[in-house]
């Protein structure tokens, strides 16, 4: 029987049932640098600390690096019966160096260890969401700058509401990518943070030189409790919960760019690079990616759930349950990693049918609330002038027309202090450019507002 490196008190093997059942070598074997690089300076304080001999701190930290090169290259197989990386990586040391390799796990637990790997891994693939992010607000500001002036209609209870730009449109996703950034720039903040000499749960009576792994390490700061160092799980849940919302914006606008694909709508076509067809119908052409961004998007919810489930019954301090916790969280920050490239290539090819969204501003009476506010520039109260426009309306579903359609005879018909400006008052452009107010779609406003996201992008 190969005796484990806890197998000190035990008189029997593990079941291999139960190895398999409780390894997790299979999942957390993707934190192998962050493993070794984690050893690589508590092995390097220990000797500073002369609490193992400096030699061995340097014959450790060597071995560790050359281990580190052999996975990269595909040469170690990983144990399962080794249970998980900590103890794998471990292993390997002590194959190649015998009694010295046994030194490092001195003054520490797998439960800071692992809280230190998963907080080194989450820090490095924050970062990569972030870039990510940067670059689809980057190409957002450049479609907004395109569409400055291309009218088309704005929704409300999927009913056509008032004319807006495709510009305001973008530069509303861009104002959600903008928070959702700065959710994950302080979310960051809150996993630098290290947890290495909490040990397994009392700290150590090792003099450990916790601030110096830290800095050796790039963190902030360090743990202020051993108990919440081991045991907390708040920042893989909170960038959950951070990435979740972000795929709730990716959805949103997938939706969106479904809809706006459909051949009723017809405002944009995406790319053939990315769509895809039918294996049935040949005139097909669906949007797979946007579908699939908005299915991915539920996946990340149930991350989010699985954490918050797996965390909510827990007693201080480290359970094996937290063993769960890699999983779920390495399959939100894949998914959101695999989604949002691809979601920046999409938008960025896409084809957008200017002419297709005017002509879906003009028709659906998208400028009666502007009728409604020529007349109140002529002094009719808001209410009065609302009822009137209503029954224009009503007139004009009748007539089938449009309200810019009405002859002059037509509106005064309907209020006497109608006169021929009306028609530039209604006129699309018109009700899309007097909108000027702050935040408002007019394209003086959006151009002010793309400039100022170009300066917040360029800070980030
Ligand atoms: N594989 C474990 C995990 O992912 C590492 C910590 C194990 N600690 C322990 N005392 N069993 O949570």
């Amino acid at each position: 029987m190969k005796k484990k490196l806890w197998g000190g008190r035990f008189s029997k093997a593990t079941d291999a049932l139960v190895d398999d059942f409780n390894s997790s070598i299979r999942f957390d074997s993707r934190m192998y640098q962050e493993d070794i690089d984690g050893s690589v300076a508590h092995a390097g304080m220990l000797g500073k600390q002369g609490i193992i001999p400096q030699e061995d701190a340097g014959l450790i930290q060597k071995t560790l690096l050359d281990i580190k090169e052999d996975v990269t290259a595909g040469k170690v197989e990983f144990l399962v019966d080794a249970e998980d990386i900590h103890m794998n990586v471990e292993t390997l040391l002590t194959e190649r160096i015998g009694a010295v390799g046994k030194r490092l796990h001195t003054g520490r637990s797998r439960n800071d260890q692992v809280a230190l790997d998963l907080r080194l891994y989450l820090r490095h693939k924050t970062d990569d969401v972030m870039a990510e992010v940067k670059s689809l607000m980057a190409v957002l500001l450049d479609l907004a700058e395109a569409h400055t002036e291309t009218i088309m209609p704005g929704y409300t209870h999927m009913q056509k509401a008032q004319p807006v730009t495709l510009a305001h449109h973008f530069m509303a996703y861009f104002e959600m990518l903008k928070r959702d950034y700065a959710r994950l720039a302080e979310c960051r903040a809150r996993i630098n943070v290290m947890p290495l000499g909490s040990g397994a749960l009392a700290g150590t009576t090792y003099p450990l030189d916790r601030d110096a792994v830290a800095e050796e390490l790039g963190f902030a700061a360090v743990t202020a409790n051993s108990l919440d160092g081991v045991s907390d799980r708040d920042f893989a849940i909170e960038l959950c919960s951070d990435v979740s919302i972000l795929m709730m914006h990716l959805s949103r606008f997938c939706e969106e760019l479904i809809i706006w694909s459909t051949h009723e709508f017809s405002f944009v076509e995406m790319d053939d690079a990315y769509s895809t067809g039918s294996s049935i119908m040949p005139q097909k052409k669906n949007p797979d990616v946007a579908e699939l961004i908005r299915g991915k998007t539920g996946r990340v919810y149930g991350d989010l759930t699985t954490l918050l489930v797996m965390m909510k019954g827990l007693p201080l301090a480290y359970n094996k349950d937290m063993q769960e916790d890699k999983e779920a969280i390495f399959d939100a920050v894949d998914t959101v990693l695999l989604c949002l490239p691809v979601f920046t290539n999409m938008i960025k090819t896409m084809r957008v049918k200017k002419d297709v969204m005017l002509k879906g501003a003009k028709g659906g009476f998208a400028n009666a609330t502007d009728v409604a506010d020529y007349l109140v520039k002529k002094g009719v109260p808001f209410r009065d002038s609302h009822a009137i426009v209503g029954q224009m309306v009503a007139y004009a579903i009748g007539e089938n027309k449009n309200l810019d359609d009405f002859s002059l005879a037509e509106f005064k018909a309907c209020s006497p202090l109608i006169e021929e400006d009306i028609y530039d008052a209604i006129s699309m452009e018109t009700c899309v450019g007097d909108r000027k107010v702050k935040g408002g779609p007019a394209p003086e406003r959006v151009r002010e507002e793309i400039a100022a996201g170009r300066k917040h992008l360029a800070e980030l």
